[in-house]
């Protein structure tokens, strides 16, 4: 047989292969032994309004399995647009929050310049641009982590930040954004709101003002349904048309049939869904405090997760002994971070078993 090289091997595929960085999620271990702190899920799961949803559905599925979803999730852009006071044409569906982020980088950042987004941020970002052949820049944090607006590059024609900001967990005030907004009429500027439900603002109310901003939003982490895949974007009339277009020329049903109905019962538990935010957040800032106790730093995190690091003990060695204990936590190598472990909040006896581990650890050595 004749031998393949490199260069054969991609012989058949895009030019623009070669060039991919496909971005690595954290680890799903389907192993329930194993605690999973790693990629930010919800550890109370959805309302239980989904489950009643999902039974009722499976009851009914041999009729609504046969059919196509709605194209448009049009049931489930109407109850969005009703919880967040604005109309169902500002809203977009798509399948999770990746794949509305990959629609938009599509639809707004390629071919149009330089996109600029932070030095530490979500890293699908940069895999996103790579695919599509987007150029960007990359903007430096303050030395507290903060994010620095004037700091983004005056040429890009486009900007995208999670707030609050991934790896850091830390939030910009919503009038910040608001100014920067306000003040470069000119480039187009998404703010990813994965984490927004766990922080003090969300930027939704912008898109009535500005014609150049929108807000990407996830059932995934506060709505506790990441297994479901559901993600949305709010913008004027106009960028959620271009938006429907594109998703049109790749994949008319992005969002099945289930997910939406389940969707449209999580949001539609208010009660359910601000017990579980006040629960994540008090349960964040014990954690915080006990951690900054036994000597660690702690990001001061909007998020579902902290970002933290220890002056006498390596990264590598705490993830590596938590995972031995069973416990999965985040490391990045960025270099910037990468003596910082981010630690999803789980619940409270998940966070103090956590802890007995470290604080063990710990005393161990002194
Ligand atoms: C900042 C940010 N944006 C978007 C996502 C994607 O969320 P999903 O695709 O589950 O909606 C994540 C997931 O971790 C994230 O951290």
């Amino acid at each position: 047989m004749a031998m393949t090289t490199k260069k054969d091997k991609h012989k058949f595929f895009n030019p623009n292969f070669s060039t991919l960085e496909p971005y690595v999620p954290g680890k799903q271990i389907n192993d329930s032994e194993y605690l999973k702190l790693n990629t930010n899920e919800n550890p109370f799961g959805p309302s239980p309004r989904v489950k009643e949803t999902i039974i009722k559905f499976l009851e009914k599925s041999e009729s609504l399995l046969r059919l196509y979803p709605e194209p448009e999730s049009d049931s489930l852009r109407e109850v969005i647009a009703k919880k967040f006071s604005i109309k169902s044409n500002q809203v977009f569906i798509g399948n999770g929050s990746d794949e509305v982020l990959s629609l938009c980088f599509l639809s707004f950042f390629a071919g149009r310049g330089c996109l600029s987004f932070p030095e530490l941020t979500y890293s699908f970002y940069p895999s996103i641009a790579k695919l599509f052949k987007i150029p960007f820049s990359t903007f430096q944090l303050k030395k507290d982590f903060f994010l620095d607006l004037t700091n983004i590059d005056r040429n890009s024609q486009s900007v995208i930040f999670p707030n609050p900001n991934a790896i850091t967990g830390i939030a910009l005030p919503v009038d910040e954004i608001d100014r920067f907004v306000k003040e470069n009429p000119d480039k187009l500027i998404i703010i990813d709101e994965a984490y927004a439900d766990f922080s003090k603002g969300s930027c939704v109310s912008l898109i009535n003002n500005y014609p150049n901003i929108l807000v990407i939003q996830t059932f995934s982490k506060s709505r506790g349904m990441a297994g479901l895949r559901v993600g949305f974007c709010f913008g004027s009339h106009t960028l959620i048309d271009g938006l429907r277009a594109v998703k049109n020329s790749f994949n008319s049903y992005p969002v099945d049939a289930l997910a939406s109905l389940a969707a449209i019962s999580a949001i539609n538990d208010d009660v359910w869904f601000e017990d579980n935010i006040d629960n994540i957040v008090e349960t964040r800032s014990y954690f915080s405090q006990e951690l900054k106790k036994i000597g660690f730093r702690v990001l001061p995190s909007s998020a579902n997760f902290v970002l933290v690091t220890h002056p006498s003990y390596k990264a590598d060695i705490l993830k590596n002994h938590l995972f031995k204990n069973k416990i999965l936590v985040r490391q990045f190598p960025e270099t910037r971070v990468s003596n910082w472990l981010r630690i999803t909040i789980g619940k409270r006896e998940e966070c103090d078993l956590l802890l007995s581990i470290l604080k063990q650890k710990i005393s161990e050595a002194n």
